[in-house]
């Protein structure tokens, strides 16, 4: 199955991708990880949208459309969803009626240096979830606190519970997507 992983930082040291990138390795072979990149999306402007839609923006909802489902790894920016994040999903939603998401399997794992684990943003990005009728995987939930405690000064993962939890989360995915696959067929 492939997964497209999107990552709400745009930062090279980012302690989501990090994550994200320890997940690519963590996954079972049933999953395909995919990192795909969102910094290059324009801002969505609906001016720009229809036959002439830059060229990102194309190729971001073509790369959607073909997965059988998203996983989300994310800070959290003032208590909600970064904007390079939102605007991802504004693009992949449009043009009206035509939006990406729809049916596709997703998860979600929040991480911050805080103590709160990017709790704030998690459920302000289900809620958008909800509206894009995409299916949310309930348990387990993932607010990782302290995320910087969780990873080397290389970026890789040291911190061996959460490699635990992170292989179960994955693995609760790739079971719950295939389910779900499987009651559509
Ligand atoms: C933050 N940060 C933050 N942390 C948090 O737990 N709750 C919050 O509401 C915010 N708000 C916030 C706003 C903005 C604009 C920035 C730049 C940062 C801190 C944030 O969690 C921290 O910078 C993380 O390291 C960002 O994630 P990455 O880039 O390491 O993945």
């Amino acid at each position: 199955m492939k997964i497209v992983t999107l990552v709400g930082s745009l930062r090279k040291d980012s302690l989501n991708r990090n994550i994200a990138k320890a997940l690519l390795a963590l996954a079972p072979k049933s999953l395909d990880l995919k990192l795909i990149e969102i910094g290059n999306l324009p801002l969505f402007n609906d001016d720009l949208d229809g036959d002439h839609a830059p060229e990102a923006w194309t190729h971001f909802r073509k790369q959607i459309q073909a997965c059988d489902g998203v996983l989300f790894v994310t800070p959290e920016y003032n208590r909600s969803v970064p904007g390079c994040l939102k605007n991802a999903i504004d693009v992949g939603s449009r043009p009206y009626g035509k939006s990406v998401w729809s049916g596709k399997p997703a998860a979600i794992i929040s991480a911050s240096p805080g103590a709160t684990g990017g709790f704030g943003a998690n459920h302000h990005l289900r809620q958008s979830l909800v509206f894009l009728d995409m299916p949310t995987m309930q348990q387990p939930e993932a607010y990782l606190g302290h995320a910087g405690d969780l990873l080397g000064p290389d970026g890789t993962l040291t911190n061996e519970k959460t490699r635990a939890f992170l292989i179960n989360f994955i693995d609760s995915y790739a079971f719950w997507v295939a389910k779900l696959r499987d009651n559509n067929a």
